[in-house]
């Protein structure tokens, strides 16, 4: 018998006052900016996945392949007994790790997405028996872990630490390492600098779901704090800098206009072409992950990427 728990870490209450914080602190800031996580809502979660389709979005695949080729070692260095996965999302690749982790105890999904963590995890609880999948609707960033038995591999995909800036990604690596015990290991996803068309067009497809996705934060500011943006006011923007090594993903107003956000008493003013910022995902190179690492206390073991050398996953162990 396998079982199913969901258990929610942050109350509701909490996460909507740190979605009023940070809608108010980015809304009012200059230039404008959005923390990521408020995509996904049930919407947000579906619109990702449509993404990862794509033929433009290139990370999902490049990590399959990565995952369909190492899953045997990565199981064999790891030897886990619990997975943890942060920002499980679909837990669509997870497959290749659940398979080849022939000593599975516990399956741990961490995600902000109720929606998304529900659905993956019922579907991983029905399709194996003796696995007990706990999930967890919290924050990634403040990490708080179930007791489940040891050793843990604990998996961080799809690239999502490079949507962290750099100071926080430091703190979030200082975070988990001392979540890990000795004989748990880091196995993390990150995308590689590549060609700048590559990657614009990969936040940028033709049929417009990035563009959808990209809004969804609108909407869902719309919906929880009572405000009334209007979509089709704002264009979807990908740039690349060159300098930070970063996609940015940003609402740009096509007109002047004025917004308000009722459950907060505000009013804000854009002006024409002026663009809000959504996302960054950060690109990487080897030795950059090697010194992040390094920096928290971790010890990268493993370098593997895919054939063309477009995405990366390590594998960390505690120093
Ligand atoms: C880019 S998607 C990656 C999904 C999946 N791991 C993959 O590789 O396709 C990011 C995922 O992290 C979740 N997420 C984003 N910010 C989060 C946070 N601060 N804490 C927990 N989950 C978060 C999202 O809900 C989403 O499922």
């Amino acid at each position: 018998m396998s079982t199913f728990r969901i258990t929610r870490i942050l109350p509701e209450d909490a996460t909507d006052a740190a979605l009023r914080a940070d809608v108010l602190a980015g809304l009012t800031s200059s230039p404008r900016t959005l923390p990521p996580k408020w995509f996904y809502d049930a919407r947000g979660s579906e619109l990702f996945e449509e993404i990862t389709a794509l033929p433009e979005y290139y990370p999902t695949r490049a990590e399959r392949e990565i995952l369909a080729v190492r899953a045997g070692e990565i199981a064999a260095a790891s030897g886990a007994r619990t997975l943890v996965e942060l920002g499980s999302g679909s837990s669509e690749k997870t497959r290749y790790l659940l398979d080849a982790l022939t000593g599975l105890r516990a399956y741990v999904p961490v995600d902000v997405s109720e929606s998304a963590l529900d659905r993956a995890g019922r579907a991983i609880a029905a399709e194996r028996p003796g696995l007990d999948v706990h999930a967890l609707i919290a924050d990634f960033t403040a990490l708080e872990l179930p007791d489940t038995p040891g050793p843990r591999l604990l998996a961080f995909l799809g690239g999502t630490i490079g949507n962290l800036l750099p100071a926080e990604r430091s703190a979030f690596l200082a975070s988990v390492r001392s979540a890990l015990a000795p004989g748990d290991t880091l196995l993390l996803g990150t995308d590689l600098v590549k060609d700048e068309a590559v990657l614009v067009r990969a936040y940028d497809d033709a049929a417009g779901v990035t563009a959808a996705f990209d809004k969804n934060v609108l909407s869902v500011i719309n919906r929880e704090l009572d405000a009334d943006f209007d979509l089709t006011a704002f264009d979807h923007v990908a740039r690349w800098d060159a300098e930070r090594e970063w996609i940015e993903m940003r609402l740009r107003s096509r007109t002047a206009q004025t917004v308000k956000v009722q459950a907060l008493d505000l009013a804000v003013e854009f002006a024409a072409g002026e663009e809000l910022r959504t996302e960054v995902s950060a690109k990487f190179r080897e030795a950059g992950v090697r010194a992040e690492l390094a920096a928290a206390g971790l010890e990268p073991v493993h370098w593997w990427t895919d054939r063309e050398g477009r995405f990366a996953l390590s594998l960390s162990t505690v120093r």
